[in-house]
């Protein structure tokens, strides 16, 4: 197991989907933490609330209650702005349904996020290409997205949250429309940035190969996580 510095450090974090506390909780008490150069992998039963704690470490949910430290920062308290600003430069988030933009290239996907953090055009496709290399599509750059393959789509989502390199990659089930191979191929690369660029990778994934793959696995099981 890495014992690296710490990136993320979760204690206490709830959250249920009423308001006011009313609602039936989803997460009742989360604690994590994951190190820089680690890959953590999530796993429990459809409905849990695994996606609903990626939204939360990524900054696009706010928990019920809790503490979230990212590099010993408190980013729950963070003004609006600051955590765009962290979405935009230390997250790089796999949607479930890879979420891409159908009208647009691969190219256009994938230059999203870097538009958006103001990164040049010349630098933009240095990194679109070489994040696409990752994935093995580099020979699908100029495809409209709306033709390709949904493993290809998914591969196309993996990209796109690596091309900002982030400090943390946040994949919500990002090979269950993958064949074995693509799986394996992605974990590599996977590996590969957590190995090169001090990134942590957190994984949901239902996958037991995909789980076997990563330096720790906890379940998340009515609304506690446990390390298995
Ligand atoms: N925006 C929402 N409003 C109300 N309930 C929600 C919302 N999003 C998710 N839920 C509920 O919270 C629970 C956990 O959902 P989710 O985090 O998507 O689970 P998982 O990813 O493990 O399948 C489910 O019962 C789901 O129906
Ligand atoms: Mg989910």
């Amino acid at each position: 197991m890495t014992e690296g510095h710490t990136l993320i450090e979760v204690s206490g974090l709830a959250k249920d989907y009423g308001n006011g506390g009313s609602g039936i909780p989803v997460l009742r008490d989360i604690n994590l933490r994951v190190h820089k150069c680690e890959m953590v992998a999530i796993t429990g039963p459809s409905g849990c609330g695994k996606s609903t704690l990626l939204f939360i470490l990524g900054l696009f949910l706010s928990p019920s209650k809790g503490q979230y430290l990212f590099e010993g920062e408190n980013v729950l308290v963070l003004k609006r702005s600051a955590q765009a600003q962290f979405r935009r430069n230390q997250v790089g988030f796999v949607f479930q349904s890879s979420e891409l933009l159908e009208n647009s290239t691969v190219y256009e996907n994938v230059e999203f996020p870097l538009i958006y953090a103001g990164v040049s055009r010349r630098k933009r496709a240095e990194l679109i290409t070489s994040a696409l290399e990752l994935v093995n599509l580099r020979h699908r750059i100029r495809h409209p997205a709306n033709l390709l393959s949904g493993g290809e789509k998914q591969r196309v989502a993996v990209a796109r949250a690596l091309v900002n390199r982030p400090q943390v990659i946040l994949a919500d089930e990002p090979t269950g429309q993958l064949d074995r191979k693509n799986t394996q191929f992605i974990m590599d690369h996977f590996r590969k940035i957590v190995n090169r660029s001090d990134t942590a990778l957190v994984v949901v994934t239902h996958d037991p190969e995909v789980a076997a793959r990563c330096d720790r696995v906890y379940s998340l099981d009515d609304g506690i996580l446990k390390e298995v």
